[in-house]
Parts: C-alpha cells; sequence; structure tokens
C-alpha cells in the first residue's frame, strides 16, 4: 500500500476558477519518441473570483517536462515557480499575461492513453476528463473555455494528414522535409475537446447541407486498408445532422466536421469539438464482417458523438459533478434517434432490458452514486451506467412531465440561454421548469439520491361504485453514505385493461381516458379511478416511465393477458419477462434445495401463442423469448448461487425447446431473409427471431438443427448469421464447435474487430478447465494486452462467464485479480472497469463471498493508480 492514500475532491468545495485563459496557442513538434509541446496561453484574473491574490496553479502530468516558462516574455528563473504534486504554481502574477510554456512528453511511451499517445503508425489524443494535463501545464477544468489555435509541425511523409480543431487556416513546408500546419477553431471549448491527429490516413469525403443552407464538409478518416468501412457511418452521421435539425432545432456550427477511426482507444468515441476519435470498433462496418447489433452502436454512436456538438460542446460542463448534464442528456437523444430510425418499441426493451441488469446492479453495490454524485477520487471512474442510462432516464421523466412541445420549449431555452458557457444539472432543469411552467422543484431529487426506488401497488375495485382505487407506496434503500431517502417525483403511466383484454376507458382527475399519468410524490398516495365498467387488470409503469423497481402482486393469469393484449408493447414484453422471472425464480429455489426441477407454470403456452401469432414484430418475439441473463437473474437475488442460476436457465431453455420443437423448426424456416444484406429493421427483426428459434431448435436435440447450424456458418453471406450460429453452436455444446471456432479464426485472422468477437466467444465459453484455457488464450496470436478492445474483449468476457469467474475454487477471481494488476501498471483506467465483477462480491453465496473478498485484499495491497484504489477500497469498505 501506498504511504498516503489518494484523497476525494467534493463537489460542495466548488469555486470559480481564479484565472481565466482567453486563448490558447499550441506548437507541436511531433515526434515519436519526444515531443516539444509550445503553449502560450493569454491569462487574466477572473473577476467572478473572490480569490484575487491567489497564486496561478496549473495541472500536469507526472510525464511531462517542463523545458521552461516564460510571463510576458520574462523567462522565469527556478525560483519564481515551484512544481508540487504535478502542479506548476506562480506567485506573482499580473492582472493580465502571457504564460509561455514548453515542455516535452514521450508519446510512444505513454501506454495509459491518455493525453497524446500513438496507436499503431499515428498519433492521436484523448483529453476528457483529465487527459490535457499529459500534454502541457493547463488549467485542465471544464469552465475554463478558450479560443484554440493549433500549429502542428511533423514529417510530411510519414504524417501528410495532421488534423487539430476547427478549421485549417495555414500549412507550409519547412526546410528540413517537415510541414507545418495550422487550425482555428473559432468557438471557445474546454481543454477536455481539444483533439490532434497526425498519420498517414486515407479519408472519405461528403457534404451536408444544413436547415441554413450552409454547406458542411464531412470527412472519415482510417488507415488505407479501413476505408471501405466507413459508407455506413458516413450515412448515420448525415441522418444524425438531420434529426438534430428536425427534432431539435439544433445546426452544426463549423464548416467541416469530421472523424478519425483509432484501433486504441480507452472507450467508445470522444466528441472533440469538428474532430470526433473513435473507437474503430464503434465506426467501422462491412455486412461480412459486422454484426447487426454493432450496425445499430456504430449508428447510435455516430450521432450520440454527433449530438454533443450542442449537449457538450456548445453548452459544457461546469465541473465533473455535472457529467450527466452532457451524458445523460445526449444518451436521451441516442436513444430517441434510434428509436426514430428503427422501431421504438424494440429500442426501450432493449435499453430498459440494460438499465435493470446493468445499472440497477451498480445501484445496489459498493459504488452506487448519485446521478449528480457529490465526491469522487478518480473522475474516470464515474463514467459510469448510473450517469449515463439512469441520466437519461431522467431527461426522459422530464419529457413525459412536460410532454415534447414543453419539452422543445425548455431545451431552446436552455441552449439559447447557456450558449458558450459552463453551466449545471440544476441550470437544465430551471430551464426546463421556466419554459413550461412545471414545478420540478422535488424533481430534481433524483439528480442527488442514489439507489434504485422501489414502488410497491395494491389495487381495489369497487363493482357499485364503478371506482378502482390504486395505492402506491415508495421506498428508495439506503446506499453507501446515504442512508436515508427522501420520496421523489416519479411519473407512473397507467393504462387499464379489461379481462378480454380490451383497453378500458376510466375517469381520472377529470379526464376520462384509457391511459393516465400519475404523478406520485408522497411516500405512498391513493389514485381514484371512476366510471370504471369491469374490475381492469392494471398495465403499470408503461414504457418504463420511471426506473424504478414495480411490484404488485399479479397472477400467471394476468401476466399471460398483458404478454398477448396490452396496448403497450413495452408492458407485452415486461409481461414475458415477470412470467419467465417467476419460473425462473422457482426453479432456482429448487436447484438450490437440491430438489429435482420441473415447471410451474403455463409459460410455454404463452410462449407458444407468441410463435404462433403472425401479427407480432419477429424482433418483439425474438426478445421476448429471449430468456431473462443469468446477469439480470442476479440482480434479482438476495444471495447469488451462480450454479443454481445456470442450472435453472438451461433447464427452462430445454423444456421450452422440447415442448415447441415443431414451432422453432417452422420459425428457422419463415424468417429467412433473402436478398442483399441490409441493417434495416425489418430484417434486423427476422434475423433476431430466425436466430433465436435456431438456438431453441438446436436446444431440442433435434439431429436436423445440428446440421442447419453447420450449414448457416458456412453459407452465411454476413457476419449476423454467421456469428450466431457460431455462438449457437459454443454455447449449446454442438459436437462441431471446436471445429467451427478454429474454422471461423482461419477465416477472419486478419480482421482484428472479428477476432475480437472470437475472443470474447472463446472466453464466455463454459468449461471445466476455463482459467487454463484462458491462460492459453492470453498468450494466442490474436491476443494483445497492449490493445484495449482485446482486453475488453477476452477479459470482460470472463468476467461474464459466470461458471468460469465464479468457480468454486476461486480460480476465476484469483486470474482476474492477476490480469488487474498486471494491467494498472499500464493502463488504470482500463484496469478500473475490469474489477465491477469482483466488486459484487456482498451479495454471493458465502462459499464464494471469502474467496472474492480475499482477492480484493490481496489487489488492495498493491501499489495501486487512483482509479483501482477507488474503486477496490469503496469495495471492501
Ligand atoms: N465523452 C464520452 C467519451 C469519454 C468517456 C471520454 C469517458 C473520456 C472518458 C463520449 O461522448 C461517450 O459517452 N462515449 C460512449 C459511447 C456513447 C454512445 C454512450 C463510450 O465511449 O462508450
Ligand atoms: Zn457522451
Amino acid at each position: 500500500m501506498k504511504e498516503s492514500q489518494p484523497s476525494a475532491i467534493y463537489l460542495k468545495d466548488y469555486k470559480v476558477p481564479p484565472f481565466l485563459i482567453d486563448k490558447t496557442e499550441l506548437t507541436f513538434e511531433l515526434d515519436e519518441a519526444t515531443t516539444v509541446v509550445t503553449s502560450k496561453l493569454h491569462m487574466r484574473r477572473n473577476p467572478d473570483s473572490k480569490e484575487n491574490t491567489a497564486p496561478l496553479v496549473l495541472d500536469g502530468g507526472e510525464e511531462v517536462k517542463l523545458v521552461a516558462v516564460a510571463m510576458d516574455d520574462y523567462v522565469l528563473p527556478s525560483g519564481e515557480y515551484q512544481l508540487v504534486d504535478n502542479q506548476l504554481i506562480i506567485t506573482a502574477t499580473a492582472d493580465r499575461f502571457v504564460l509561455t510554456c514548453e515542455t516535452l512528453i514521450e508519446p510512444q511511451n505513454n501506454t495509459r492513453l491518455e493525453g497524446l499517445y500513438r496507436s499503431s503508425s499515428m498519433f492521436c489524443t484523448q483529453c476528457e476528463a483529465e487527459g490535457f494535463r499529459h500534454i502541457t501545464y493547463y488549467l485542465d477544468r471544464p469552465d475554463v473555455m478558450s479560443v484554440f489555435t493549433t500549429r502542428i509541425i511533423a514529417d510530411a511523409e510519414k504524417y501528410p494528414v495532421m488534423l487539430s480543431n476547427g478549421n485549417e487556416i495555414a500549412r507550409e513546408t519547412l526546410d528540413d522535409g517537415k510541414t507545418s500546419v495550422v487550425w482555428h477553431d473559432p468557438f471557445p471549448k474546454p481543454a477536455y475537446l481539444f483533439a490532434l491527429v497526425a498519420g498517414n490516413l486515407e479519408v472519405k469525403n461528403d457534404t451536408f447541407v444544413t436547415q441554413s443552407q450552409r454547406e458542411v464538409k464531412l470527412q472519415i478518416f482510417t488507415e488505407a486498408h479501413n476505408i471501405d468501412k466507413v459508407d455506413y457511418a458516413m450515412e448515420a452521421l448525415k441522418r444524425s445532422m438531420r434529426w438534430d435539425e428536425e427534432v431539435y432545432g439544433r445546426e452544426y456550427d463549423l464548416d467541416i466536421f469530421m472523424i478519425v477511426a483509432v484501433d486504441d482507444f480507452n472507450m467508445g468515441a470522444m466528441e472533440n469539438k469538428g474532430l470526433n476519435i473513435f473507437n474503430s470498433s464503434c465506426l467501422l462496418a462491412s455486412p461480412e464482417t459486422t454484426t447487426d447489433d454493432t450496425y445499430l452502436r456504430v449508428e447510435a454512436i455516430v450521432a450520440h458523438e454527433y449530438f454533443h456538438n450542442w449537449s457538450g460542446n456548445r453548452v459544457t460542463c461546469r465541473d465533473w459533478f455535472q457529467l450527466s448534464l452532457k451524458e445523460g442528456f445526449t444518451v436521451f437523444r441516442d436513444q430517441s434517434f434510434s428509436a426514430d430510425m428503427h422501431s421504438d418499441t424494440v429500442k426501450r426493451v432493449e435499453d430498459v432490458s440494460f438499465l435493470k441488469t446493468a445499472q440497477f446492479a451498480e445501484d445496489a453495490g459498493p459504488m452506487a452514486h448519485p446521478v449528480r454524485p457529490a465526491s469522487f477520487i478518480e473522475i474516470s471512474n464515474f463514467y459510469t451506467l448510473t450517469v449515463y442510462e439512469k441520466g437519461a432516464e431522467i431527461v426522459r421523466m422530464i419529457h413525459t412531465l412536460l410532454g415534447a412541445e414543453k419539452f422543445r420549449k425548455g431545451s431552446d431555452l436552455y441552449f439559447e440561454r447557456h450558449d458558450g458557457q459552463a453551466v449545471t444539472c440544476d441550470d437544465f432543469v430551471a430551464a426546463m421548469q421556466e419554459a413550461s411552467g412545471v414545478d420540478l422543484t422535488q424533481f430534481k431529487r433524483w439528480y442527488s439520491q442514489a439507489g434504485t426506488p422501489q414502488i410497491r401497488v395494491v389495487d381495489e375495485y369497487d363493482e357499485q361504485g364503478q371506482t378502482y382505487r390504486l395505492t402506491l407506496q415508495q421506498e428508495t434503500p439506503a446506499t453507501p453514505g446515504q442512508p436515508t431517502k427522501l420520496p421523489l417525483h416519479i411519473p407512473v403511466r397507467v393504462g387499464l385493461i379489461d379481462q378480454s383484454g380490451n383497453a378500458l376507458s376510466a375517469s381520472f382527475n377529470g379526464d376520462s381516458s384509457d391511459e393516465h399519468l400519475l404523478e406520485l410524490t408522497e411516500a405512498e398516495q391513493v389514485f381514484e379511478f371512476t366510471q370504471v365498467a369491469t374490475k381492469p387488470v392494471p398495465s403499470l409503469l408503461r414504457g418504463f416511465s420511471a426506473p424504478v423497481k414495480l411490484s404488485y402482486d399479479y397472477s400467471s393469469a394476468d401476466l399471460l393477458l398483458l404478454l398477448s393484449a396490452d396496448q403497450d408493447g413495452f408492458n407485452r414484453w415486461n409481461a414475458g419477462q415477470q412470467l419467465a422471472v417467476n419460473e425462473l425464480n422457482t426453479l432456482i429455489e429448487q436447484a438450490i434445495a437440491g430438489e429435482a426441477l420441473s415447471l410451474t407454470s403455463n409459460l410455454v403456452e404463452g410462449f407458444k401463442a407468441l410463435l404462433q401469432n403472425d401479427n407480432l414484430d419477429p424482433a418483439m418475439v425474438a426478445l421476448i423469448l429471449n430468456l431473462p441473463s443469468q446477469a439480470y437473474l442476479s440482480e434479482l437475488a438476495q444471495v447469488i448461487h451462480p450454479n443454481a442460476i445456470k442450472q435453472a436457465r438451461q433447464y427452462l431453455k430445454k423444456q421450452i425447446a422440447e415442448s415447441l420443437q415443431t414451432e422453432f423448426a417452422q420459425a428457422y424456416q419463415q424468417h429467412q431473409v433473402t436478398g442483399p444484406y441490409q441493417a434495416e429493421a425489418k430484417d434486423i427483426a427476422s434475423r433476431s427471431l430466425k436466430n433465436l428459434a435456431l438456438s431453441y431448435w438446436l436446444e431440442s436435440g433435434a439431429e436436423t438443427a445440428k446440421q442447419s447450424v453447420v450449414d448457416q456458418f458456412e453459407s452465411a453471406d454476413n457476419m449476423t448469421d454467421q456469428f450466431a450460429a457460431l455462438s449457437i453452436a459454443v454455447h449449446n455444446g454442438h459436437d462441431k464447435a471446436d471445429n467451427l471456432l478454429d474454422a471461423f479464426y482461419q477465416q477472419w485472422q486478419n480482421e482484428p474487430l472479428v477476432v475480437n468477437k472470437w475472443l470474447m466467444l472463446s472466453a464466455s465459453r463454459e468449461q471445466e478447465k476455463a482459467v487454463d484455457s484462458m491462460k492459453t488464450l492470453m498468450k494466442h496470436d490474436a491476443f494483445d494486452l497492449k490493445n484495449p478492445n482485446k482486453v475488453r474483449s477476452l477479459l470482460g468476457g470472463f468476467g461474464q462467464n459466470i461458471s468460469a469467474f465464479h468457480h468454486v475454487d476461486g480460480s476465476g477471481y484469483q486470474f482476474l485479480a492477476d490480469q488487474i494488476l498486471v494491467l494498472d501498471k499500464r493502463n488504470p483506467q482500463i484496469a478500473s472497469r475490469l474489477c465491477t465483477p469482483l466488486t459484487r462480491w456482498k451479495k454471493m453465496a458465502p462459499e464464494l463471498r471469502v474467496k472474492m473478498k480475499a482477492e480484493l485484499e490481496r489487489i488492495m495491497a498493491d501499489d495501486l493508480s487512483k482509479d483501482v484504489y477507488e474503486v477496490i477500497s469503496k469495495s471492501l469498505a
């Protein structure tokens, strides 16, 4: 352990910056080994700061070597500044001055992938959240916004393409075979949005004409061998630009918008002003190498980063506690965009399913935090599902409470009022409130209270009076640092259905309709409906109108009715899930008790009806028939018994497969897609149901299914079908699984993104000696510890492999802990993310819990980065 442990910083300590930087002029003399960075910062004291004699304190990184610092051309002797704790401190300053700094950095030794680093043969940057300080000394905080001019000097042959934010304003050839290019970005921005790229890159060009008829140049850059895979991203970009104009009235502002793909990247993509940088896994797409899921992900991420141009760049965050201001809002925007491009209901089911599995688990674990955290040790640890997905749900609830029209008024006011500013979540809510007249005072608690609220619903029907009463109780469980909670303002969309499945009209608050919006604000509240003709079945929390756990005592018959007839597509899926969860929970109990497993409900009949109903969207049928994941069942469990969960799922799947063998065989034939591959909702839906049917059909033991898996693997003309066949073979224990895995690697060994899928699948394979096989894979040519995508595929995949990771001998925990300790020395962000599966130790069955805790303690005893220290120490607390 280190002698002094890293300390936390607090939202309550926020102070405006004592200095401002009006202009930032940077010069990079690019060199792989040692790059010289010269900065000229045009600074002045901040008139809004009370600390008008405070010293100038600039942030830097351990690896930034200061060569010289001058103030208004006066070179400071070493006695006139201090370098302590990675900060450059200058005591005596004028009110207005130009600070010149010359620093040296080593891009090729930068393994953290923050700041300026190398990815294959190019230079690139990643500055969010606090990466700019690894380039030079700066006020590296988002409320310091500056106009950047960047000169890049590099070898013209190795680096013909040199890019930064804004517009290229000058270019000259220097005597020594080098080229100098100057970029200027007229929009003031915080340093986290700075970007630089240099490399030998190919480009795809296009244009977009904005709503005010300005022509914007669009460019996507990749290494030469990937340029044939950017067409889909380019189309997605144009769709995003149009959508933001139509739905939010937001037009693009610069004359050029560039995207660059890089192979080594800690995250998915980054919204640097005018120069987005993407992990190549989130940008490149071709039918042969990319699955449907990845196509949709590429589209969503292109949209997400583009949308940040307004929600994040033009209006940015005051401090990193406000991260959800840009991320939650932008996720809500990209979710709405994808819903509009494809199917609304399918998109909602996928997002909610992810939220309920992963964000709810985070909210119930040791790292639980509010959407606007009150403190952190390392900000990189707070790019979480809570900030992103729950943050998006908060914006969605505001949309629900205000309605589309007032919400738009609110977003217009927000963008107009705060253009060019660094603001807070409170500012966002204030704009929504003022533009709509809806009181959001209590609603704001959603930002400051962690934990998933639970709502209990009971009902009562009075036949004589034709009234129906719903009583809702809310309670939010304690989370670390927050023992007690206040009631939240929760929008609950409710519909009523009669016993034959028809919408049932009722009067509520003088409004007669078959759907109502209840606003739950008290700990307990009664909602009364009148003119209710018969006893209803309630369809509660339609569209998942709030991120809560809702319970109501439905009978199986009620759930079957909702599954087949609810007017709300989302709640049909939810009823199917609930039926499956109920059945699985019974099976899990049987397994824990060591009893023989047997089915207790009529789930199979419900599923049969779905398969036979030709009026349904095949994508929805596939989503409903897809059994709740082990991860979701673990989230729901009080105490997790991984083997019981696995046994229960396998048993149920087999029972369904055997009972509906004919139906699955038919569905497999019926939903084949003909014609060239298209990443369109209709075809994606067919493929998803067809491949789900194939998985059940194989599980039923049918010999013909075995052959169909092999045939599909060999003859598929797209990665969705080929990889589906392979996954099915691997997960269902097909006797040719090994052959197919080998064949797949042989076929795709020169396509790194496909190889990553192979790594992920290999790591998630359930087998007795899984850790041995992981150790072999780590030595395979396909693996590279330096590449975050490969680490995520292999080690991330292993963390999801419940039976291997939770092996009773503890070997899975030990293996992961070993890797975390190795990786932490290279890349703390990646190491920290790998810790997640270990942090859930308190919920595990006792024999596993102790082994997991021992590994956490072993990690804790090491000399750790801030990133890993924070996650592990909070997990053990
Ligand atoms: N601003 C983030 C990228 C980022 C995150 C940089 C954390 C540095 C630290 C970007 O807008 C983002 O949110 N990217 C997501 C994908 C998005 C679709 C949710 C990502 O990278 O996973
Ligand atoms: Zn984002």
